[in-house]
């Protein structure tokens, strides 16, 4: 029987692609350093709130989420972006479903999204499912990932583009972008009659300043959108909440539909995302240094190995690496499938995510990895350590 054309071309997730062959080595310890999912703790009132109420129905919710929810998130990002409210932002099962949502909105088939690249594998996969498409501008590890220029924007543009997309702080480059580089950018959009979508599930993990929010743009408040999620802050990846905010309410009506269209998010798990959002300023002041320790560690391990050159994150928990290997496909699946460390007794290997996955072009990124400082920094340490021996035993 046949497939869609977009279930034949939907791409498998870069990040997830080892796990089977990881899956039939249970006897090795694999450090993995291919996927961010965090191990810090989801904090307790998190956790308490999800069982909240003593209903015995796990009943529907509003389609754009329960409004306590929708004010929690609202009140939230007015904080550093005065005036947002909750007719601004519709609670969403994760930032995913938000930048599902924002494709679907904006773009009609055959439709084009620019984005930095090397940018997050799943944007082709949201791009596929609203039959738009992903046009890559290259950005490059020597200039810090920073957006190109506008004559090198406009390169990219044609009469089917509709949205400037781009993560802020950004996976997997670790970027973060400056405010001058932001309003320049929103400022080409406007007269290129683009949307803007800032990704911002990383916006509270920073370690030399904190990332301009685009909610933030004075000005631009009828062409952006804005992303955000409880998965990475409160280290509640399986919570699946997350928000779409912006402040034209034009297409808010049109997101609510698409929201009618799948209910609506768990209840319980909103509850516990108001609760995640009343935590104190000091949990974010901790979030920071949890994450300042797990990076530097990667960064030290790093600087150790001879011809691997990184940018030094300065947002989220990623860095990309450039490894002196031909094909970081091949080098990634070898460490998975070969190569085995027994210094301490035990077999162990180390994940990573190929560089390919984040290009929209698979020849490109092959001299890449990338690496997620999600565990403690003895763990970090640890892998980069696998890192080096593996390189050192790789056969050239
Ligand atoms: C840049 C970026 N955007 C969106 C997401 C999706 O997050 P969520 O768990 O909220 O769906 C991720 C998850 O890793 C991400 O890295």
């Amino acid at each position: 029987m046949r497939l869609s054309h977009r279930a034949q071309i939907i791409q498998e997730s870069a990040i997830r692609k080892l796990d089977g062959a990881v899956a039939k080595a249970p006897e090795v310890h694999f450090h993995k350093l291919n996927i961010g999912q965090p191990d810090v703790p989801t904090p307790p009132s998190v956790m308490a709130a999800l069982a909240h109420g003593d209903s015995p129905v796990l009943a529907y919710g509003p389609s754009s989420g329960l409004m306590a929810c929708r004010e929690a998130a609202a009140a939230f990002h007015a904080r550093t972006s005065p005036g947002v409210g909750p007719e601004h932002c519709v609670v969403t099962q994760g930032g995913s479903e938000a930048l599902l949502f924002a494709f679907t909105a904006l773009c009609d088939p055959g439709d084009e999204i620019l984005v930095p690249e090397p940018y997050y594998t799943n944007y082709n996969g949201f791009a596929t499912v609203a039959a738009a498409r992903v046009v890559p501008i290259r950005t490059r590890l020597e200039e810090g990932f920073r957006i190109p220029p506008n004559e090198e924007l406009d390169k990219h543009v044609t009469d089917r583009t509709r949205i400037f997309l781009f993560a802020n702080p950004g996976n997997p480059t670790g970027a973060v972008y400056d405010e001058a580089d932001l309003r320049r950018v929103a400022e080409w959009a406007r007269s290129r009659g683009l949307w803007i979508v800032a990704d911002e599930v990383y916006r509270h993990i920073w370690f030399t300043r904190s990332p301009l929010s685009a909610l933030q743009l004075t000005g631009h408040e009828d062409h952006v959108i804005v992303v955000d999620s409880t998965s990475k802050t409160f280290s509640a990846c399986g919570l699946r909440i997350g928000f779409l905010l912006s402040r034209n309410l034009a297409l808010m009506e049109r997101v609510e539909r698409l929201g009618q269209a799948r209910l609506g998010a768990q209840p319980r798990a909103q509850h516990a995302a108001i609760a995640a959002l009343a935590l104190p300023p000091e949990f974010y002041d901790e979030l920071r240094a949890t994450y300042r320790a797990r990076v530097d560690a990667m960064m030290t391990a790093l600087a150790a190995l001879p011809g691997v050159s990184f940018h030094r994150p300065e947002g989220a928990f990623y860095t990309m690496a450039r490894l002196p290997v031909p094909d970081t496909e091949a080098f990634a699946r070898y460490l998975v499938t070969e190569f085995r460390d027994h210094s301490t007794g035990r077999p162990e290997s180390l994940v990573v995510a190929p560089g390919p996955g984040f290009y929209a072009n698979p020849a490109d990124g092959r001299d890449v990895v990338r690496l997620a400082a999600v565990k403690n920094p003895a763990e970090v340490r640890r892998g980069v350590e696998i890192l080096g021996a593996a390189l050192a035993a790789y056969p050239r």
